[in-house]
């Protein structure tokens, strides 16, 4: 799983890392190209003449050697994986404030591969109500935390904050190329948030949808080593690195955006709340409060899922959601038929932290044999993993 694959190792000031030797070993043995950074703080804990003997390849630490640049945008390209192990409280800290004061943040700074951190530190630090911010920080941006240990600490106490094991860490790679590689080659289009319909320039009618788990979503197929595609309405949630994101406002607006790239499109997921009527004559200038009563005239939109479902060839996955208050399976079966999907996503609203604004959803799957998946209320990013999983199966079948 590991043959072939480039990972930078960047290591840090802690005793920890003394386990990097053997780290970079295991990943060498095991068919990967290692290259290694260390911080200046780090080489007080390992000589670097180790790191490079066992990388087989020059340990960089300065952004400059002998009057050479280290050019940290290269290595950040290069890489399959970034592995910041062990990580240091200090370079935490660091990573999450965005500063660049060495070699190993530049690179992180400017990495477009993914990062993983292996955090390593006293139990004391490590609950510090300031590393856990960093972390939540940290991770927020998209890099992913291989866990810490309980166990014998530097300090000589019991507690959490041990470096996982050098073999715990191959383990995860492994697992994370394979599920990294999961949707290699596949193209993903993918809605989400609202939609704004003008009513004039300064008025529109909307929806409370935020697009967090059509981002979630996103995110989770851009992991697997798909290529995506998001068409975002209008909010302002973050966005992952490494996918392409297009900003529509309007439900005309996604349609078209999603009738261009569709043709090359292998899974599309309709997460977006779409508008489903717009105002029949938007006013071009701002309308005056004069009269005491205002009517305005709706017609219905495109549907965006209805014409790609028409539009669907074999090989294309479609995916829509849906929200129910009532008679939910018969309607998301009949939504599965009018609308030529090959799956159905129900939201419930029957749970307080499900659905619009929250960071969890409770969904359950619905697929064109009959088959119904549910599934617990989850975190957003939870809930994109199992949507995936199933899709994936079917892909395979
Ligand atoms: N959808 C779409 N284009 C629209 C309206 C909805 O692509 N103009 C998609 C949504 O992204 C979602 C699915 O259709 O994937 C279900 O949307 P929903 O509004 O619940 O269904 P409708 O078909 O509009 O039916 P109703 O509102 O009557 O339940």
């Amino acid at each position: 799983m590991l043959s072939g694959k480039k990972i930078v190792i960047g290591v840090t000031g802690s005793i920890a890392a003394y386990k990097s030797a053997t780290l970079i070993r295991l990943l060498v043995k095991s068919g990967a190209d290692v290259k290694v950074i260390m911080t200046d703080a780090a080489k007080d804990f390992i000589p670097a003449l180790t790191l490079a003997t066992l990388s087989k390849n020059e340990v960089l630490h300065a952004l400059t050697d002998n009057n050479q640049w280290n050019n940290h945008v290269e290595l950040g390209r290069w890489a399959d994986l970034m592995l910041i192990a062990p990580l240091s409280c200090n370079t935490l800290a660091k990573m999450a404030e965005g500063r660049c004061d060495n070699l190993l943040m530049a690179v992180y700074l400017s990495a477009t591969c993914q990062v993983a951190i292996a955090p390593a530190m006293d139990e004391d630090m490590w609950h510090h109500q300031s590393t856990k911010n960093n972390l939540d920080k940290v991770l927020s941006y998209g890099n992913l935390l291989i866990p810490v240990n309980h166990g014998e600490l530097a300090s000589g106490l019991i507690g959490e904050g041990r470096m996982a094991e050098p073999e715990e860490i191959l383990a995860w790679l492994q697992a994370y190329f394979k599920v990294a590689q999961s949707m290699q080659g596949k193209k993903v289009l993918i809605t989400a948030g609202p939609t704004y319909e003008a009513i004039d320039p300064v008025r529109f009618i909307g929806n409370h949808s935020t697009g967090k788990m059509g981002i979630a979503l996103a995110d989770a197929c851009r992991m697997r080593g798909a290529e995506v595609q998001l068409i975002y309405g209008p909010g302002n949630q973050p966005l992952p690195k490494g996918i392409k994101v297009k900003r529509v406002v309007s439900a005309a607006d996604m349609y078209e955006a999603c009738l261009s790239v569709f043709p090359e499109t292998d899974i599309a997921i309709m997460c977006a709340a779409v508008a489903d009527y717009t105002i029949a004559n938007a006013s071009a200038i701002k309308i005056k409060k004069t009269e005491d009563e205002m009517r305005l005239e709706l017609i219905k939109t495109k549907d965006i899922l209805k014409t790609l479902g028409g539009l669907k060839k074999a090989g294309q996955l479609l995916v829509g959601f849906a929200l129910e208050t009532n008679d939910e399976e018969a309607n998301a079966f009949k939504k599965l038929e009018s609308k030529n999907a090959d799956y159905i996503v129900l939201n419930s609203l029957r749970d307080t932290a499900s659905g619009f604004g929250h960071d969890s959803n409770k969904i359950t799957i619905f697929d064109r044999a009959g088959n119904k998946y549910h599934f617990d209320l989850k975190s957003k990013k939870e809930a994109a993993a199992d949507i995936i999983n199933i899709l994936l199966n079917y892909s395979h079948a």
